[in-house]
């Protein structure tokens, strides 16, 4: 059956072309036809009027038809009869042979008839233009029917070419001289940097590549226009760090980094509602079946701290040392606040209960690190550190460091971190010169942060730039859930996604990139074995497709990307191949105190063994804090 319909598609093609063939002929024969036609009217209309050369006498209209057939008539051989009014001038010949004829013919006309013959020649010749209309169809009817089968596009969101998005981009970023954050030759124009920029791609696709070389265009455009624009980095992996980093300006926060600022969370809290909010960053739940017991611990925890500030224990050993007590201890201590304060009591008041014991472990579980800034204590604040921006001198970047060995530790810091400067950027005053850049690898290593939705919406005016890296979307889907995930995703008006392995991120991504509408040329075939060839007939279908289909994110290369820059496009992108190199170590351990030990319990030695050195304490010198 296969072979048959082959055979009648290859025979229902031939006699398509056949019949194209034979109707551009017709069209080129009709206009030679109607050229010659043209030629001859004029031609009669002056053979209609010659006379005899000086003489009133009209030569006859057979002359013409006797001239160029040599036809005399049925009976006359091969001689012309002679028209009656020109006998006179052949000496009454009535009859001339066919050459004679036309020489007599030739002489009474001065050459009228032969020169007519030549435009007859010049005619004939012309008409053959007539098939160039043939030629033209053929050309025009076979382009077209290859143009048909194409797809039309209708409306809808379309791929642009990297060429001319850059061109769109550049005419843009001609507004503005400090528009020079650039991937390749595709420019970021400056006033869409505090847009907002998400960067998707699976381990090594080329996340990390990217953000170094805007970080250090960034680097780059402070010094050499001496902007006050700073970076705060969330580096996993220390990369930036170690590419980016600049001893004489730049600032690391990590506590366990050697070359670490000292920290302290009384240093963040000035007026008593910062007490709420600094709490409430710490103790933000992702899932709203346990909001209560966050609510809760959140509450015990502001109010230890308002306890600690009142009694001017603020260092961060005092803090470590009173939540370390018992709940007992804990609730003595809040009981010697005045009345108004006291209100985180009520959870924690009976003390044997289950949900006094939950509350006290999600408390205990968001400030574990705090037992490793007890001897870090420093005058550091992230809030006076977004503060202190000025515009016109190069300012300091920061450098949080959260070393995946040690990542969960310290969580729920670097989120309090972030989340805090984040809240401070969005109090400052309105100033669209202003460049604070938050560049997050991985926002799914940070617990949930409220202000980072707040960013994206009304950062934009306070200058601040969200740029986030991320291998897919199901941990900020887990930490922000569905419905916040698409409002996340689309306040970033500049996307760039690498190769991504995940099947729900590409199905995602290809949704929110869209669809568009096509009108596509349909065939069908109709086949009758008792015809020569099938018939096909052509319809036009509208089609509604996705713009990027899931498996194009799949199958990227490294380094290719796919660019969506609301207003401006959607392209093709390729990253280039510029690598930097590492100029600081990663992360340098800091030193650790050695844990102190208990004394043995009293027993009765003999005299000399007392002062020797217990076989215990010469290990613990040796022991490491964080090794336990
Ligand atoms: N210095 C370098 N020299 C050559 N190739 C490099 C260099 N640095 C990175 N690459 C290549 O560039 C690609 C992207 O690496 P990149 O570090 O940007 O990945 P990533 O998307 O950040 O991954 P991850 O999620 O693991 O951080 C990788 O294929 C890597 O091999
Ligand atoms: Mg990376």
């Amino acid at each position: 059956m296969r072979g048959y319909q082959t055979h009648e598609a290859f025979w229902a093609d031939v006699s398509m072309y056949f019949k194209m063939i034979v109707r551009a002929f017709i069209l080129g024969l009709t206009i030679q036809v109607m050229i010659l036609l043209i030629g001859l009217y004029g031609i009669q209309g002056g053979l209609n009027n010659l006379y005899v050369v000086g003489t009133q006498t009209k030569m006859p209209s057979t002359v013409a038809i006797k001239y160029y057939t040599g036809f005399g008539g049925v009976f006359s051989g091969n001689y012309i009869p002679v028209e009656p009014e020109l006998q006179g001038y052949a000496k009454n010949n009535t009859k001339l042979p066919v050459d004679v004829y036309r020489n007599f013919v030739d002489w009474l006309t001065d050459n009228a008839y032969k020169n007519t013959q030549k435009k007859m020649h010049h005619w004939f010749y012309l008409s053959f233009l007539g098939y160039i209309a043939t030629v033209l169809y053929l050309v025009i009817f076979i382009s077209t029917s290859k143009k048909i089968e194409d797809e039309k596009f209708l409306r809808g969101a379309k791929v642009t070419p990297i060429a001319v998005l850059n061109k769109k981009l550049a005419e843009e970023a001609e507004k503005n001289p400090l528009s020079t954050l650039k991937i390749g030759d595709t420019i970021l124009p400056y006033e869409m940097e505090p847009k907002h920029l998400l960067i998707l791609g699976t381990a090594g696709s080329g996340k990390s590549v990217l953000l170094n070389q805007l970080a250090a265009q960034i680097n780059q455009r402070k010094v050499q226009n001496q902007t006050g624009d700073r970076c705060i980095f969330y580096d996993l992996k220390g990369e930036f760090a170690a590419k980016q980093y600049r001893e004489d300006l730049d600032l690391i926060f990590s506590p366990f980094d050697a070359r670490s600022l000292g920290w302290n969370i009384f240093n963040e809290l000035e007026i008593l509602p910062d007490y709420d909010v600094i709490a409430k960053s710490l103790y933000l739940s992702s899932d709203p079946k346990d909001e209560y017991w966050y609510n809760c611990a959140k509450d015990v925890f502001r109010t230890g701290l308002v306890y600690l500030k009142m009694n001017n224990k603020t260092r961060n050993k005092d803090l470590w040392e009173f939540f370390s007590q018992t709940l007992e201890e804990i609730q003595a201590a809040f009981r010697t606040l005045p009345l108004s304060e006291r209100g985180a009591l009520k959870h924690i008041d009976k003390g044997d209960s289950p949900a006094a014991a939950s509350i006290v472990s999600i408390l205990q579980e968001r400030i574990q690190f705090f037992r490793y800034l007890v001897d870090t204590d420093g005058d550091f604040s992230f809030r006076k550190f977004i503060r202190q921006s000025k515009n016109n001198t190069p300012q300091p970047n920061l450098y949080i460091l959260n070393i995946e060995q040690y990542e969960t530790i310290f969580k729920p810091l670097m989120t309090l971190a972030i989340d805090t400067m984040i809240r401070e950027t969005l109090s400052l005053p309105d100033d669209l010169n202003r460049r604070i850049f938050f560049i997050i690898d991985e926002l799914g290593t940070l617990y949930k942060m409220n202000s980072i939705l707040k960013l994206e919406t009304v950062g934009r005016s306070k200058g601040a730039c969200l740029i986030c890296a991320n291998q897919d979307l199901g941990r900020i889907e887990e930490q922000y859930g569905k419905a916040n995930l698409k409002s996340f995703f689309n306040n970033f008006n500049t996307n760039i996604t690498f190769r991504i392995r995940e099947p729900e991120t590409a199905e995602f991504l290809s949704k929110a990139i869209g669809e568009q509408q096509l009108v596509k040329m349909m065939q069908s075939r109709q086949m009758s074995p008792s015809e020569m060839g099938d018939r096909k007939s052509f319809s036009e279908q509208e089609r509604t497709e996705r713009l990027i289909i899931p498996t194009e994110f799949q199958t990227q290369e490294d380094l290719e990307a796919i660019i969506n820059i609301a207003n401006f496009g959607i392209s093709h992108i390729e990253v280039p191949r510029i690598f930097y190199k590492d100029r600081y170590p990663h992360f340098v351990m800091r030193e650790f105190a050695p844990l102190a030990t208990t004394p043995e319990p009293e027993t009765v030695v003999a005299e000399e063994e007392v002062n020797k050195p217990v076989e215990a304490e010469k290990k613990a010198d040796k022991f490491d804090l964080v090794s336990i």
